[in-house]
């Protein structure tokens, strides 16, 4: 379903909203009734969730944010020489557009496409950014690209450059990681390129803090979730029968973050009950941390080649450069 806003830079692509509640309900349904009940990560991003995430971003124990921003302040203009200018840049899952507003200067896109599940997140910063870039053509678009990256036709073929800053790729395990980039490869044509942020393996001091914050910021992103479910289940989710865990599988190289359930309950919804016995889990996350080698490996899988890699210097984050 098309909905175009705010005059011809605005244009947002949703799919049909009856047939993405139906497809989204079986697959919440399946994986809560699992043996090991989880919840996919991109159910974090509700409207309050996208804020949430975007104060952990702030948070002192959350180096990712940080890091990556000061190594694109250090080295934009060498990105820029690598990536070239006057891109399609499709921004995937954008949030409040700020990582790749950064680099406009810079990389000088024709055409700026932020992609995001959380539609009404997107809108508000494509309205207030295309005030201050006027040169750019701006697209914005509203979808799952998780398994799809099915774009508008408006979206111009030419040097389509995919930018996915922040590490979301740790969010998918190394197999979907190498499927999703062979879609990006498929996409971005023999012109194109991507340019990715990737969190590096560190020490478990450094890690765990940063998933599991004095401040609880993170609990309560992780709590959250059953808001979201509650509302798109019509599930009995209750908050307080929860808490939050998180922490480093050393051999898997990822964060694993989990609800546990305080005591034993029941959990309802659309007529079908899922029991949790005390301390049973929800799997809500898996945040996998890189190494330069073990991330080149996985463009050079998916076809990419020429990789240029910038880091800090403790090499706690990377941004890659790769092209087809
Ligand atoms: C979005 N993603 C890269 C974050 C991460 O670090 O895996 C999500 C997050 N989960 C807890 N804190 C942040």
């Amino acid at each position: 379903m098309r909905d175009d806003l705010q005059g011809q830079f605005i244009q947002l692509y949703r799919e049909d909203a009856d047939e993405l509640t139906t497809r989204l309900r079986i697959e919440l349904s399946n994986s809560l009734l699992a043996p090991q009940a989880s919840l996919s990560p991109k159910y974090f991003y509700d409207t309050l969730g996208s804020r949430l995430f975007q104060a952990i971003c702030a948070l002192p124990e959350y180096y990712p944010t940080r890091t990556e921003a000061a190594i694109f302040a250090r080295y934009r203009s060498e990105m820029a020489q690598s990536t070239g200018t006057g891109n399609t840049m499709i921004d995937l899952g954008a949030g409040d557009c700020a990582k790749a507003a950064s680099l406009f200067d810079v990389l000088q896109p024709q055409q700026y496409v932020p992609v995001d599940i959380s539609v009404d997140f997107v809108r508000s910063a494509v309205e207030s950014l295309q005030c201050t870039h006027p040169q750019i053509e701006m697209l914005g678009v509203g979808m799952d690209f998780s398994a799809r990256l099915d774009l508008p036709d408006e979206v111009r073929r030419e040097k389509r450059l995919f930018f996915y800053p922040g590490s979301s790729i740790g969010n998918f395990t190394l197999r979907e990681a190498i499927a999703f980039l062979r879609r990006m490869k498929l996409a971005c044509g023999e012109d194109g390129g991507v340019l990715i942020g990737v969190d590096l393996v560190k020490d478990k001091a450094v890690l765990e803090p940063a998933y599991d914050d004095a401040l609880g910021l993170t609990s309560a992103f992780n709590l959250n979730i059953l808001n979201n479910i509650n509302r798109l289940l019509a599930a009995d989710f209750e908050l307080k029968d929860w808490q939050h865990r998180a922490f480093f599988h050393q051999e898997k190289q990822r964060i694993e973050m989990y609800l546990e359930a305080r005591h034993d309950l029941s959990v309802h919804w659309q007529g079908k009950q899922r029991d949790f016995v005390r301390g049973e889990r929800i799997h809500t996350e898996n945040s996998y941390k890189y190494t330069p080698e073990s991330f080149t490996g996985a463009l050079n899988e998916a076809g990419f080649a020429n990789t240029r890699m910038w880091t800090d210097e403790q090499g706690w984050f990377a941004v890659f450069h790769a092209t087809p």
